[in-house]
């Protein structure tokens, strides 16, 4: 029955149908967001970001003295989200100098933003050091040889953590699994007792501790044991950095572990592998952002051939995500998102691909061109990995909170486009 139909967990915290049966997020609808910002457009509840990132402050704070809690900024690498999480009160971990920029533009302290990557170059770790960056995640021996030599030269010494690979496969798909022994990350566990006895003798460097990462989307938390037991192998030191990993729920049947037993895990693992007295970071980006986020699409037209195929304004240039990894999403119409069940349709993008498929076999009530059709989770990894493939503009970035909305991306434009291209 309509009427008793739950709106899905996987929606905004505070998601709700409002007076007018459309769906409210962050107290605003979505029919008129819409309608007054277009589409495709990605919408972001600020007020679940804040409270998953006070809950992984809170799970910590209550097991643990000495911890941080890095945003992996990958998820969502824009400045209203940098400059909202620097207000929580968390620590960021970049994966490139863009990054570095932009969390330095969102006013993250540079002491406590973290530097990562498999192939940085020689600018990016000059950038980093230019800036004081905390740490320096050392991926390599070649990472190892430049940052030194760098440091050396500007006579500073470097905090620096080596990120390991401890030779655990996560759980989930091959294109974000990262723990396993032939990654292109990080040292195995052979090289990483090379790494540690190479920096014993650095001036240049000093190495505070450990690393790992074992994947990404983890939906089981069986894997963060077996990684830091390969750490513990290791030798002891004052600083461990467990990664990110916890999975997000895309669509109703999936129930990730949770922020608590997140932590309390890797917690646990710290306490009993590595004793006591230890600094605890955890990394996470997705468990942060994804839920916060939904974007908001236009129907242009409904096909019926062998399957109905709804097509929006939108697709593959702003959620990636399905076609790199299967991802799975749900859809459902904002002004009936309660409508109990409907029509099985397949919703596709406008891009000029088969494989351009956002999700397959929703159930939608009579869905017809102008409709305003939401699909959840899309805040972490969407803005993140969005293009410009067929010269579709990129969405902007809408964040809601209490009724009231605000850009803080705005949408590419035709100008944007040929900007750089000087031809
Ligand atoms: N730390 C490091 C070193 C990482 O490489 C990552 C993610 C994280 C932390 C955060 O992981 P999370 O908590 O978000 O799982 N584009 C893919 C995800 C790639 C993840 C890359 N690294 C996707 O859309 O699923």
């Amino acid at each position: 029955m309509a009427a008793t139909q739950q709106l899905s967990h996987v929606l905004p915290l505070g998601s709700r149908v409002n007076a007018r049966g459309r769906l409210e997020v962050g107290g605003c609808d979505t029919v008129e967001l819409a309608r007054e910002l277009g589409t495709p457009a990605y919408v972001v509840a600020e007020d679940d970001i804040r409270a998953r990132a006070r809950a992984f402050v809170e799970a910590l704070r209550a097991r643990h003295d000495d911890f941080d809690v890095l945003f992996a900024s990958k998820a969502f690498p824009c400045t209203a989200v940098y400059r909202l999480l620097a207000e929580e009160g968390l620590a960021c971990d970049v994966a490139s100098g863009g990054e570095l920029a932009l969390a330095l533009r969102g006013g993250f302290d540079p002491a406590r933003i973290y530097l990562h990557g498999n192939a940085k170059s020689q600018a990016e770790l000059e950038q980093a050091l230019d800036a004081g960056v905390g740490h320096v995640v050392l991926d390599s021996f070649d990472d190892v040889e430049r940052l030194e030599e760098l440091a050396a030269a500007r006579d500073v010494r470097q905090q620096v953590l080596i990120r390991v690979t401890p030779g655990v496969a996560g759980d989930t798909h091959a294109k974000v699994s990262t723990g396993q022994a032939d990654s292109k990350f990080g040292f195995g566990l052979d090289d990483a007792r090379a790494a540690i006895e190479r920096l014993r003798g650095s001036s240049a460097l000093e190495l505070v501790g450990l690393h790992m990462h074992i994947g990404s989307q983890l939906l089981s938390l069986d894997a963060y044991r077996p990684g830091v037991e390969a750490l513990a192998s290791l030798g002891d030191f004052p600083v461990y950095n467990f990664g990110g990993g916890l999975g997000a729920a895309y669509v109703s049947d999936q129930q990730p572990p949770t922020i608590e037993q997140y932590v309390d895990v890797n917690v646990r693992a710290l306490h009993e592998l590595l004793g006591p007295g230890k600094r605890l970071l955890l990394e996470p980006g997705r468990a942060l952002v994804a839920n916060a986020g939904i974007t908001l699409y236009t129907i242009e037209t409904v096909k019926r051939n062998v399957s109905t195929w709804v097509g929006v304004d939108g697709g593959m240039s702003d959620n990636l995500r399905p076609m790199l990894y299967g991802a799975r999403y749900e859809a459902l119409l904002a002004d009936r998102p309660l409508a109990d069940g409907g029509e099985r349709c397949h919703v596709a993008g406008k891009h000029c691909e088969s494989g351009d498929v956002i999700v397959r076999d929703a159930l939608l009530d009579a869905p017809k061109p102008g409709d305003v059709l939401v699909t959840p989770v899309t805040g972490a990894y969407g803005h993140a990995m969005a293009s410009n493939y067929n010269g579709i503009s990129r969405p902007p970035v809408i964040f809601c909170k209490d009724g009231a909305a605000r850009v803080v991306v705005r949408r590419e434009t035709y100008e944007d486009l040929a900007a750089r291209d000087v031809g």
